[in-house]
């Protein structure tokens, strides 16, 4: 009786289970099998266990608004991969509306840019964005920082991830970043049938097919995203957001977006930059029958006279039945993610 308890004890404490495989730390950032290489610059800022929980916190913390009423976590909700579900365009502080659908947040560590014109080129500078910006938090970062220096856990919280005495705003991007940089969505259907542990069935394979045919070109890798800017024919003119314009000032950029990943993509309406569509019985059908031509559409979608991508409504329901394998349970209720505060 003794022993066998020891040597479960032993078995714990080794970290073994009975397969013998290691047990994985939760907080060690690891690149699933089917993704491609990470770019963030973890040089810098290696993920650990304080770091993220610092960051988690400082996700859910209105404190980083100027009149502690919206929290990241407002806008990006983990139930819907860190959507917002409710608001066409984003609101922040006193209400004020922004003029685009905030995105989900997952797989942040292999992306290279960021919001939905490439605004952002690293992951650590979002954060002064969204703080900063009037439409969201409406806040400074060194009155930011002044308040969490002032908290009454925060002092310590810092110095326990970072070391030092005084909390920087650079601290607090890092936190950010290491929380962001782990919220990665690798188990949803999809990757179990990828990796062979699950299959699909047939319907969710002939949507699969399907996608690999039409949709693979823009929405590549497993990320479902190539990480460029193209204009997928959503309108015809753009004095409403010109897009990719916006940054580079070159016309040939005008009404290019961000190809989004299109991970946990059934939980994330509305779509699109402005969440014009809220089903994805909707996108399917502005890409089958009303996509507009302009100077800068994507070549894929010109092909000669005909515009768009040719789908029969059998082959959009096969289309949404794959897409919805792309759901990842665990990534929506992972505890690591969720709000700290709410116990
Ligand atoms: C008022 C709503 C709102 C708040 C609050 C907010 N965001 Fe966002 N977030 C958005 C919107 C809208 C975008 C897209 C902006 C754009 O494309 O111009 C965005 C974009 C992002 C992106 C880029 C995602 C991508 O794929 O390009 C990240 C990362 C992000 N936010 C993180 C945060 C963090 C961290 C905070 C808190 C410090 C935060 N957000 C606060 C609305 C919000
Ligand atoms: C020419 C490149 C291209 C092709 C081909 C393409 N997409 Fe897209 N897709 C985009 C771009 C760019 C956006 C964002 C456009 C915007 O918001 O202005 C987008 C947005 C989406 C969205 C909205 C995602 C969100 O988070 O708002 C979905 C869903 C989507 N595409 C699915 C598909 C499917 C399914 C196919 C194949 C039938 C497809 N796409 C083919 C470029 C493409």
């Amino acid at each position: 009786m003794r022993l066998a308890t020891v040597f479960i004890l032993t078995l714990l404490l080794s970290g073994c289970t009975d397969d013998d495989q290691p047990v994985k730390d939760p907080y060690a950032f690891e690149t699933p099998s089917n993704f491609p290489s990470p770019v963030y610059t973890f040089e810098n800022n290696p993920v650990s266990k304080r770091g993220v929980e610092l960051g988690q916190m400082l996700f859910y913390d209105p404190v980083l608004s100027l009149d502690s009423s919206i929290a990241c976590a407002n806008c990006h909700q983990q139930a819907v991969a860190f959507s917002d579900p409710v608001h066409r365009f984003s609101r922040g502080v006193d209400d004020a509306a922004g003029f685009r659908n905030a995105p989900a947040i997952q797989n942040m560590a292999f992306q290279n840019n960021f919001f939905w014109d490439g605004g952002v080129k690293h992951l650590d500078f979002v954060p002064i964005n969204a703080v900063t910006s009037k439409i969201e938090m409406a806040e400074t970062l060194e009155h930011v920082v002044y308040k969490l220096n002032r908290s009454s856990f925060y002092p310590q919280k810092f110095k326990a991830a970072f070391g030092g005495d005084e909390i920087t705003s650079q601290q607090m991007l890092y936190a950010l970043s290491q929380f962001m940089n782990l919220m990665i969505s690798a188990n949803a259907k999809y990757d179990k049938y990828v990796r062979g542990d699950e299959h699909l069935t047939a319907e969710e394979a002939e949507g699969l097919e399907l996608f690999e045919n039409k949709c693979r070109v823009c929405h590549a890798t497993d990320l479902f995203t190539d990480d460029s800017f193209r204009n997928n024919g959503l309108d015809a003119s753009f004095e409403k957001d010109s897009g990719r314009e916006r940054i580079t000032e070159f016309e040939g950029d005008r009404g290019k977006f961000k190809v989004p990943g299109l991970r946990n993509v059934a939980l994330t309406s509305p779509y699109m930059h402005d969440g014009r569509f809220n089903t994805l019985q909707q996108v399917l059908d502005h890409y089958a029958s009303n996509v507009k031509n302009s100077e800068t559409l994507d070549p894929v979608l010109k092909q000669g006279e005909s515009l768009g991508i040719r789908l029969s409504e059998q082959e959009k329901l096969k289309l949404i039945a794959f897409l919805n394998t792309l759901s990842d349970n665990e990534f929506t209720h992972d505890k690591r993610f969720a709000n700290p505060f709410v116990k």
